[in-house]
């Protein structure tokens, strides 16, 4: 009953508020197409990243877990057009889709997409001084959450915006006894949130049109 009103006043918002154009539409076709889960941000979501980096003039944005790219463009249009995003992605075959539906969009010159670990690329990324991000959105595998938040800080500054998606997991997170690694992965992850100093910190609880679930919001302080 409750997860029908959640769906249809989130299709409610979205056609009012975060309408999809023809490539947003044919970015989600083609996960079907490919056989690849639908698991991207919703539309309401992919507007409401929007938001959060036009509030801090995000220029320069890291995305880890690219899927389809459907949040990647969502983001990519609310930066400027000198604007960079590095988006990662370990499997091939989503990055494979993920590539065209970028050129699809006409987005491949602000989108460096690099196929690979998380982990790797992050630890690349330090090594190599990259200059720091303006905003950092986590939505890969959620077991390592903790280290790929305190790695993503390496690669902050004061100012820098920090979304973690998918950390409430339907309520689950409130299991001490559960033995799912995503869960326990994000268990860790608030826990370590609600004591880290260097940031300043929530987690909206989102429902939707996707399963109940919730978003961590940090600023590097
Ligand atoms: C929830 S989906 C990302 C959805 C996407 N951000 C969107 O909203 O359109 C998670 C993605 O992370 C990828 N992934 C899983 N483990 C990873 C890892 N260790 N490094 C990078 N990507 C990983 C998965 O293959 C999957 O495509």
């Amino acid at each position: 009953m409750n997860q029908q009103v959640f769906e249809k006043v989130d299709t409610y918002i979205g056609n009012l508020l975060a309408p999809e154009d023809s490539v947003l539409q044919e970015t989600i076709q083609s996960l079907d197409d490919a056989s690849i889960p639908q698991i991207s941000v919703t539309p309401t979501q992919g507007k409401f990243l929007q938001l959060m980096l036009l509030s801090c003039k995000a220029k320069r944005v890291l995305e880890l877990g690219t899927l389809g790219a459907y949040s990647t463009i969502w983001i990519a249009r609310a930066i400027p057009a000198d604007g960079k995003i590095i988006t990662v992605e370990f499997d091939p075959h989503h990055a494979n889709v993920a590539s065209q539906n970028i050129a699809k969009a006409g987005l491949s010159d602000k989108i460096d997409l690099r196929t690979g670990k998380a982990m790797d690329v992050l630890n690349e990324l330090i090594s190599t001084n990259e200059e720091a991000f303006d905003f950092i959105f986590i939505d890969a595998d959620k077991p390592p959450y903790t280290e790929y938040f305190e790695l993503a800080l390496k690669l902050s500054h004061p100012g820098t915006i920090i979304i973690c998606d998918n950390v409430i997991r339907e309520g689950k997170v409130l299991d001490e006894d559960t033995t799912d690694e995503r869960v326990k992965g994000v268990q860790r992850f608030n826990q370590m949130l609600a004591n880290n100093p260097k940031v300043t910190a929530t987690i909206m609880q989102t429902v939707g049109a996707k399963e109940h679930d919730g978003m961590a919001i940090a600023i590097v302080n």
